[in-house]
């Protein structure tokens, strides 16, 4: 039985997408990791913590009361009974997730988490280490790519789409930042699991990555 699906990639690479979509198609939990963390960021910031205060950040980890509303649609995200799916999704909370993302003590408390929602559950998890470090036992292991260019001319287009002012050039170089953050920091880089399928969702719609995943999962 296909318990755990993991999808993994870069901001932009459709993961978000594609995972809700196939979470849905087969009726399976999904499990949207970057969200935790950027709960996480929104939390300490509203707690005045900052990244090197190690314990503290523990500590928060420890204590945080984090909700997924799943009868809604796309789910919401409650910190504290207070919905922060919009407040988590800021060009400042990109930037502070992807920071607050390289602390061991934030990454161990996370990965407990996922876990245990996972747990006898059948679940979509997509983030940047499902597949090499959260769920390296998966049968099921993807990993979304797309050129630099169109990966920034989405989340572009989801800014506008908002109704926030953005600059391509802004949202361009704030995506290449977190890239490198992402993929270069010493624990849990952003990489592809050596068993997972690769994909290039250049040229291909969130439906065609879609149709592809299931094929390969009745393989
Ligand atoms: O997927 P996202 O853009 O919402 O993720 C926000 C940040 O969280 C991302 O820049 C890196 C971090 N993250 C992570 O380190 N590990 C995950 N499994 C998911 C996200």
């Amino acid at each position: 039985m296909i318990d755990v699906i993991t999808i993994d990639g870069p901001a932009g690479s459709g993961k978000s997408t594609v995972s809700r979509l196939l979470a849905k198609r087969l009726n399976y939990i999904y499990l949207d990791t970057g969200a935790m963390y950027r709960a996480v960021a929104l939390a300490a910031e509203r707690k005045d913590i900052g990244i090197y205060e190690s314990n503290k950040l523990k500590e928060l980890c420890r204590s945080i009361d984090l909700r997924y509303k799943t009868d809604e649609d796309p789910p919401r995200l409650l910190l504290d009974g207070q919905d922060i799916s919009a407040a988590i999704r800021t060009p400042s909370m990109d930037m502070l997730s992807s920071s607050i993302s390289s602390v061991k003590e934030v990454r161990e408390a996370m990965a407990i988490l996922q876990r245990t929602i996972s747990k006898g559950a059948r679940v979509v998890a997509e983030g940047r280490d499902m597949g090499t470090i959260v769920f390296p036992e998966a049968e099921h292991k993807f990993f979304l790519t797309a050129s630099h260019e169109v990966r920034a001319e989405r989340r572009y287009r989801e800014r506008l789409q908002r109704g926030e002012s953005a600059s391509m050039f802004h949202v361009s170089e704030e995506m290449k930042t977190r890239d490198l953050q992402d993929e270069n920091r010493f624990l849990s880089p952003l990489k592809p699991a050596k068993d997972a399928v690769l994909i290039d969702s250049t040229l291909l719609s969130p439906d065609e990555i879609v149709e592809k995943i299931i094929r390969h999962l009745k393989k």
